[in-house]
């Protein structure tokens, strides 16, 4: 297990697309549990593969709250079943955005089939924050980041924002 980079914008990485897991191998896993020490170090709730720098159609995720039990969720090879035309509204941050978070509207629900790090099939519905995370993950494996959504002029603060806090890391590293 290890900490690995996460990449932040714009790294050209972040806009490639993903390609599925042919297998889910002893070799997944140990990309899936590096995966969670990086998110975990970075106090994110999700992360994809290529986040680390690895365009594989992998996905993770806690959404457990401050003081309860860690809730590792994994998702290989996830789709898209289905989607409410109802939306929702949340405030998003990325850790490959790093410190900015700004409103994006998607739909409410979803129906999402992905392989567990068994290799096992699931189906199941996401509503609420687990729907926006798993959009927002997916939006990852197309090379797709969630200030895509916003206007120029947001976008623009966003990478402001992005090369401010990148200069600051540098400087403490
Ligand atoms: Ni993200």
């Amino acid at each position: 297990m290890a900490v690995r980079k996460i990449l932040t914008a714009p790294d050209p990485i972040l806009r490639e697309i993903s390609k599925p897991v042919a297998e889910v191998t002893d070799e997944t896993r140990t990309l899936v549990a590096d995966m969670f020490d990086s998110m975990y170090a970075e106090r994110g709730i999700g992360l994809a593969a290529v986040q680390i720098g690895v365009p594989l159609r992998i996905i993770v995720m806690d959404l457990a709250r401050n003081g309860e039990e860690p809730q590792k969720r994994v998702f290989i090879n996830p789709e898209i079943l289905s989607a409410s035309d109802e939306m929702f509204t949340y405030e998003e941050g990325c850790l490959s955005v790093p410190e900015y978070f700004d409103e994006v509207d998607r739909p409410a629900q979803v129906t999402v089939r992905y392989l567990d790090e068994d290799g096992k099939q699931h189906e199941e519905e996401a509503v609420g924050l687990f729907a926006v995370c798993i959009q927002h993950e997916m939006d990852h494996l197309e090379g797709k980041l969630f200030i895509d959504y916003l206007s120029k002029l947001r976008r623009g603060r966003a990478m402001d924002k992005v090369k401010k806090v990148v200069r600051q890391r540098e400087r403490n590293a």
